[in-house]
């Protein structure tokens, strides 16, 4: 695989991450982890199947024009991916950061909520939405990463989900940056505002943003009866 290394990026649990170069282009190489608590097979089984799924969507999202990064190689049996590198850092850091004025900390969740919208405008939940898993860059355009617990969906539940469990990270991680989830949601409709009803796609009609945001009420309501 013609990846150079450059420094590492991350060491989680599931994944070693190293930015780098691939053929002259701004890189990351993800490398799967075995997990050791699992059986080996099983454990190989569950991180192929990962894999395969988050270049196949992380591939449908690019071609629509969506700003989320290129796959360059993939070999799934060796549990690798090389991806483009996108520009920017972690919202989270963004939010932590001292130095950052206001305007920039609304531009940036608003870009985050419209990021979150396109996806699900394409039928794609993320599954995995904490604050790490959205880069910022210089310009507060937000994009997402980390696809390996996307799925596709017509049910509304999931997406409601999605919106919730950013909403519970940036409640519980940055309760300094009041109206954070305000912005977020601001930036979800705007992006239904700019480009109407969503298309249908294969397996049929995408909640609509208003359908998303109701449902992100219920769900809250119910965290607040069983949570
Ligand atoms: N395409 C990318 N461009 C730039 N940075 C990336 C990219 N992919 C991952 N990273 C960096 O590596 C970190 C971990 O990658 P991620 O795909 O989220 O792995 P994990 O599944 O272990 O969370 C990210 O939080 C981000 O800082
Ligand atoms: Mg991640």
């Amino acid at each position: 695989m013609v990846f150079q290394e450059g420094e590492r990026l991350h060491l989680g649990a599931e994944a070693e991450v190293w930015s780098g170069d691939w053929m002259g282009r701004a890189a990351v190489r993800k490398q799967r982890r075995p997990r050791a608590w699992r059986h080996p097979d099983l454990d190989h089984r569950l991180g192929h199947r990962r894999m395969m799924s988050e270049a196949r969507l992380m591939v449908r999202m690019h071609r629509a024009g969506l700003p989320v990064p290129a796959l360059f190689d993939l070999d799934v049996e060796a549990g690798i991916m090389v991806m483009e590198r996108m520009p920017g850092r972690p919202l989270i850091e963004v939010l932590r950061d001292a130095s950052m004025d206001e305007e920039f900390i609304q531009k940036a969740l608003e870009s985050t909520g419209s990021a979150i919208r396109n996806v699900h405008r394409l039928a794609i939940t993320h599954g995995d939405l904490s604050t790490n898993n959205v880069l910022v860059d210089k310009k507060g355009n937000a994009t997402l990463i980390d696809f390996g617990l996307a799925v596709i969906d017509y049910e509304v539940e999931r997406f409601g989900i999605d919106l919730h469990v950013i909403d519970e990270i940036l409640g519980a991680s940055h309760p300094d940056i009041t109206d954070a989830i305000h912005h977020l949601i601001n930036g979800y409709e705007a992006e239904e505002q700019r480009q109407g009803a969503p298309i249908d796609q294969t397996g049929g009609a995408v909640p609509t943003a208003t359908e998303v945001l109701k449902r992100l009420e219920n769900v809250r309501t119910r965290v607040r009866y069983h949570g």
